[in-house]
């Protein structure tokens, strides 16, 4: 049974005071840091990139679960390993070669995931998981926070559950987007072990971080 990890999404942070803000996270009791990198292309919105992921990378010891949101993504990858990644999870449709980006990311010594959109089939992927750490299953559209939760994807993450079993591999499920006190023991119980969450985290109960962490894990 793989240990329940949570992985604030700091998009819904005070990008004024984001070093503040992944201390606090890191004292409210989070597994990781969930950091949205958006490109404006490959997603309708546009975020952060290395140079302030490599600021942000001596404000904590808590690893960086990087979410590229870019395309075209292979010829970036080394810049955010050298930023401080710890994860760096790609879109298969950003790439155009999976395997070539999968290697990349093993090469610079840093975790691999994959992550899906709603409408991306488990199929695309299948012959990867074997040599990956982490499967990212989108339960909003990528592009933005506060966007409401498509329960339709758990299926995915039963399916992901059920593969990892009947073949010994060992990715983590990780789920991301919508993710609130009503949903996720639902998504937990599909199968995910580690849940991403940035509104629910930041904005409920007068942005209680430490409170909102607890009320998720102990869903
Ligand atoms: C959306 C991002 C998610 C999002 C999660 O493209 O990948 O990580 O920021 O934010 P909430 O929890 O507010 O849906
Ligand atoms: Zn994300």
């Amino acid at each position: 049974m793989k240990k329940i990890q949570i992985s604030p999404s700091i998009l819904s942070a005070d990008f004024s005071q984001l070093g503040n803000e992944i201390k606090k996270l890191e004292n409210g009791g989070a597994d990781m840091v969930h950091v949205d990198v958006m490109d404006g292309h490959y997603v309708p919105n546009l975020t952060i990139g290395p140079p302030v992921i490599k600021s942000l990378r001596k404000h904590t010891k808590l690893k960086f679960d990087v979410h590229l949101m870019i395309a075209p993504v292979h010829k970036y990858i080394e810049d955010y390993a050298e930023a401080g990644a710890d994860i760096i999870t790609i879109h298969p449709e950003a790439t155009d070669s999976l395997q070539d980006s999968i290697n990349k990311i093993k090469e610079l010594k840093k975790k691999v995931g994959i992550s899906l959109n709603p409408e991306t089939k488990i199929e695309i992927i299948e012959k990867f998981l074997n040599q990956i750490d982490l499967v990212l299953i989108m339960s909003v559209n990528p592009g933005f926070g506060g966007q409401k939760f498509m329960p339709e994807v758990l299926e995915k993450v039963k399916k992901l559950k059920t593969v990892r079993e009947n073949n010994k591999f060992n990715y983590d499920i990780e789920i991301d987007g919508g993710i609130n006190f009503e949903n996720s023991k639902s998504a937990i119980e599909a199968g995910a072990n580690i849940l991403v969450s940035g509104t629910t985290i930041f904005k409920n109960n007068d942005g209680d971080i430490k409170k909102n962490i607890e009320l998720l894990k102990s869903a």
